[in-house]
């Protein structure tokens, strides 16, 4: 897994490596920090790919499925996952077994509530509440178990599509095993000097 601070990155170098696709992603973004960032992802993947799991760049094509998920066409055993917040980007490469990974800058969560009623499982939300007034101290909780809702989520395939209030992830400190449809996932939580926040999540295999 990667993290790439993306703050004063410049293209250029990478822009090269990008599909057509990719580019013209890339060209959609009206503010600049967004479209290096994009860059930076897809960019620093495909070096990853290249230098790491040795795949020419010419292999490297990507397809989605129906729900975004990416995948390399020509290596169905190789899976990645990208999250982005802020001017950080995470990726996250695996051999074998599908993974997601997400990434969140800390910052206050104004709707929690709300948003803790919906996706939270009820060992969550006191696991959250323990830690304060919402919207202040609390957002940390709040992210530590966002991120790895939605890291299983994106391993898994299907994004926001199913319930986040399925995965339970109380007791973040440890590692938690989850069971979506017929699979079981793992999923943690990974520190970086305390910001950003970040969880990875893979396929168990059977
Ligand atoms: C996947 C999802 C949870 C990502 O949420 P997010 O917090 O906005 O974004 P993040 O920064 O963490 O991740 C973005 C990356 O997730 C990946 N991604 C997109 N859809 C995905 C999915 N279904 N499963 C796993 N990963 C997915 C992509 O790599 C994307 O980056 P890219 O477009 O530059 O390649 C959200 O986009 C989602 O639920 N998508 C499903 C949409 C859908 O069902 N569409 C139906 C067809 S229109």
């Amino acid at each position: 897994m990667w993290l790439i601070d993306t703050e004063n990155f410049e293209p250029q170098s990478l822009e090269d490596l990008l599909s057509e696709d990719e580019r013209v992603a890339a060209n959609r973004f009206r503010r600049p920090d967004l479209r290096n960032r994009y860059i930076a992802a897809h960019g620093g993947l495909r070096v990853l790919l290249r230098e790491l799991h040795h795949i020419p760049l010419d292999a490297q094509a990507i397809d989605r499925n129906g729900y975004g998920k990416p995948h390399l066409m020509q290596y169905p055993g190789l899976h990645y996952s990208i999250s982005y917040s802020g001017h950080y980007v995470m990726v996250g490469i695996s051999e074998g077994e599908p993974i997601g990974v997400d990434v969140e800058i800390i910052r206050p969560i104004e709707d929690a509530a709300e948003l803790m009623d919906i996706h939270f499982t009820a060992a969550e939300q006191a696991e959250v509440r323990s830690g304060g007034a919402l919207g202040t101290c609390s957002s940390r909780k709040f992210l530590e178990i966002w991120v790895r809702k939605e890291a299983c989520l994106k391993a898994f395939g299907c994004g926001l599509n199913i319930p986040l209030n399925i995965v339970e992830c109380a007791h973040r400190d440890q590692m938690t095993t989850v069971q979506l449809s017929d699979s079981q996932f793992r999923t943690g939580a990974l520190q970086y000097l305390g910001d950003p926040i970040m969880a990875w999540s893979s396929r168990i295999s059977v």
